[in-house]
């Protein structure tokens, strides 16, 4: 469950950026959010605050009722690493390692021992498709691919909240139709709470429910119907190659 009331962000400088106006909203553990709004509106801004990535100006966050302003820089980093999971655009892997040894790195930063952080990885890449391969490098992989073992490592530590800042903003149509498919997933068969930011409002037909900001503010609210939900899915699949239309 999130909780955020009356959220700011100033940056300051030479001349201050209002990027958060006051923001607030809720979100039920369980439902997939899609974060949308023109560019420069706050979205990013929005997904670092509650992601402890950065501190806000004013507001407050409750994270399953963790009021997370009160933490200490090392009880942010030490509830990032436990509870939260954050998919970046530009998948930040290590290129040097494999496949499974990415998605593992933070249960090895958690201290687990090798039995069990192999067990877990490898169930959860089998999960997102990719059980066969754990030992390519990065470089060996597909964009989608590599944004599978993004979203498996931000999920190792069994984090209650996924973030994604645009996903799929480097995927082309069949690879974005199965990291969305896969997020969906994530969301119905293991409760998985997530906020995804898109700028491509059919992207947001995956999720449950709309946040719309502009300029620094929440100026509309869209929920996603479930028949929505379900044309989104199997639209998808009419542009994978694998699917051959007569
Ligand atoms: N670190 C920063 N320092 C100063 N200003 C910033 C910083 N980060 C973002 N901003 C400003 O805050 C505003 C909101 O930026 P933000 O990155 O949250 O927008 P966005 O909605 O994610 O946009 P986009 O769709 O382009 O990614 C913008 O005016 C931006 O220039
Ligand atoms: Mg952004």
């Amino acid at each position: 469950m999130i909780k955020v009331s009356n959220l700011k962000k100033t940056y300051a400088g030479h001349v201050p950026v209002h990027a958060l106006k006051g923001v607030s909203f809720e979100v039920p553990q369980g439902q997939f959010v899609s974060i949308m709004g023109p560019s420069g509106s706050g979205k990013s801004t929005l997904l670092h605050q509650l992601a402890l990535l950065d501190t806000p100006t004013s507001g407050e966050i409750l994270l399953d009722g963790n009021d997370i302003s009160r933490l200490s820089d090392w009880q942010k980093a030490e509830f990032r690493l436990n509870h939260l999971g954050y998919v970046f655009q530009e998948y930040a892997l290590i290129p040097e390692l494999n496949a499974l040894e990415n998605a593992f790195l933070p249960l090895l930063l958690l201290g687990l021992r090798r039995k069990d952080y192999l067990k877990i990885t490898g169930d959860l890449m089998a999960r997102v498709g990719l059980g066969e391969r754990l030992q390519h490098l990065i470089s060996q992989l597909s964009g989608g691919e590599q944004q599978r073992v993004a979203i498996a490592r931000a999920l190792v530590n069994k984090s209650k909240i996924l973030f994604a800042d645009e996903p799929c903003a480097n995927l082309d149509t069949e690879n974005k139709g199965i990291v969305l498919r896969l997020m969906r997933k994530l969301c119905d068969e293991l409760g998985q709470t997530i906020l995804m930011v898109t700028h491509e409002p059919e992207q947001r037909e995956y999720s449950d429910r709309v946040i719309w900001l502009r300029d620094g503010l929440i100026y509309r609210e869209e929920s996603i119907s479930a028949d929505t939900r379900a044309g989104a899915i199997k639209d998808s699949y009419r542009t994978d190659i694998s699917v051959v239309e007569e």
